[in-house]
């Protein structure tokens, strides 16, 4: 299984660039920047990296983005990351990244898409992976500061194909921010928010009905909601589901009750995504594999999730098409 997952061309479609900060890197971007770090040794790191729910990993995640000053700091982050996707065969990846993480830290807008940006273009000439830069605002935050984090976006919009929603989802709905997101729609971006990871089916509902989203991002809860199902099949709206995630933050208490069969079953567009690698113990192929496993997913489901990964991406019909073709040689 391990070989024919490999062998399966893949599409990443939730991944937080700045949760594929790996400790190792952690530690070299802090000496070259002269960071002092709490922790002594990678190793003591990874011990921090134990969570129980969202908040208590956000609260480490941003602490660690605190490395990140100079563009090529950027830069080595996304190149490892691009790395990782050659290793495990992810032909196109549509990324995340958390400006205010950074502007709140006075790290200029510029220099992290910057360097995210500049990666990227070398991924694509010299490993062959596509890819789309899409904008988070921070929920925790006011939708003020999303408007002005919205003016940087739209200085870049030639490298931002759209806006996002991430952080803390429970207390911070999709409502608050339905003005940035009208104004962020007229200026062409495409939009997604994470929704019904931890918070309920309610705030899917929101997203779609006022964000006006074409993907959710989790969306894992939507079975609790037997409306919300029958809508999301109907109008074949993709969950950017992330197992490896669910189960470190307790969303599944273990992976073999995670929902993601069901979720297939359903007629749901669901794939598998990393989330935050360098936090949650696998990148794509460590997530296809370890969820195989856990749930005995048949190779049938194995090319459906791989299938679904380039339906639900921004690519054009066309080389949507290609990959159906690969997959459905193998
Ligand atoms: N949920 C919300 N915010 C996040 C996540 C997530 O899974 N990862 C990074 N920021
Ligand atoms: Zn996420």
């Amino acid at each position: 299984m391990q070989d024919f997952i490999s062998k399966l061309p893949k599409a990443e479609l939730h991944l937080h660039i700045e949760g594929s900060l790996e400790p190792e890197l952690m530690f070299k971007l802090a000496q070259r920047n002269n960071i002092s770090l709490k922790y002594k040794s990678v190793e003591e790191i990874r011990n921090a990296y134990q969570f129980h729910n969202l908040q208590s990993f956000l609260d480490i995640y941003y602490e660690g983005a605190g490395v990140l000053q100079k563009e090529q700091d950027f830069y080595d982050l996304t190149w490892e990351y691009l790395l990782r996707c050659k290793e495990d065969n992810v032909r196109h990846t549509e990324i995340f990244f958390d400006p205010q993480t950074h502007t709140d830290r006075n790290i200029p807008f510029d220099v992290s898409i910057n360097g995210i940006h500049a990666a990227l273009k070398d991924g694509e000439k010299k490993l062959g992976i596509t890819s789309h830069i899409i904008m988070c605002f921070l929920r925790h935050l006011s939708q003020e500061e999303a408007f002005k984090t919205l003016e940087h976006a739209i200085r870049h919009k030639d490298k931002i194909i759209g806006v996002g929603l991430d952080s803390s989802e429970v207390g911070h709905p999709p409502v608050k921010f339905q003005q940035v997101f009208e104004k962020a729609m007229a200026e062409g971006f495409k939009t997604v928010a994470h929704a019904g990871e931890e918070g309920p089916a309610e705030y899917i509902w929101e997203a779609l009905n006022l964000l006006k989203v074409e993907r959710i991002d989790h969306g894992v809860r939507c079975l609790e909601d037997e409306k919300l199902v029958a809508y999301l099949k109907e109008h074949q709206i993709p969950l950017t589901v992330c197992p490896y995630s669910n189960v470190k933050l307790k969303v599944f208490e273990n992976l073999k009750d995670h929902n993601l069969r069901n979720l297939l079953n359903k007629g749901l567009v669901a794939m598998i995504n990393a989330d935050d690698p360098a936090y949650f113990g696998g990148y794509l192929g460590e997530n296809f594999v370890g969820t195989q496993k856990a749930l005995d997913l048949s190779k049938e489901e194995l090319k459906t999730l791989a299938k679904n990964s380039f339906k639900a991406s921004f690519l054009s019909q066309d080389v949507k098409d290609k990959f159906y073709k690969e997959i459905d040689s193998l």
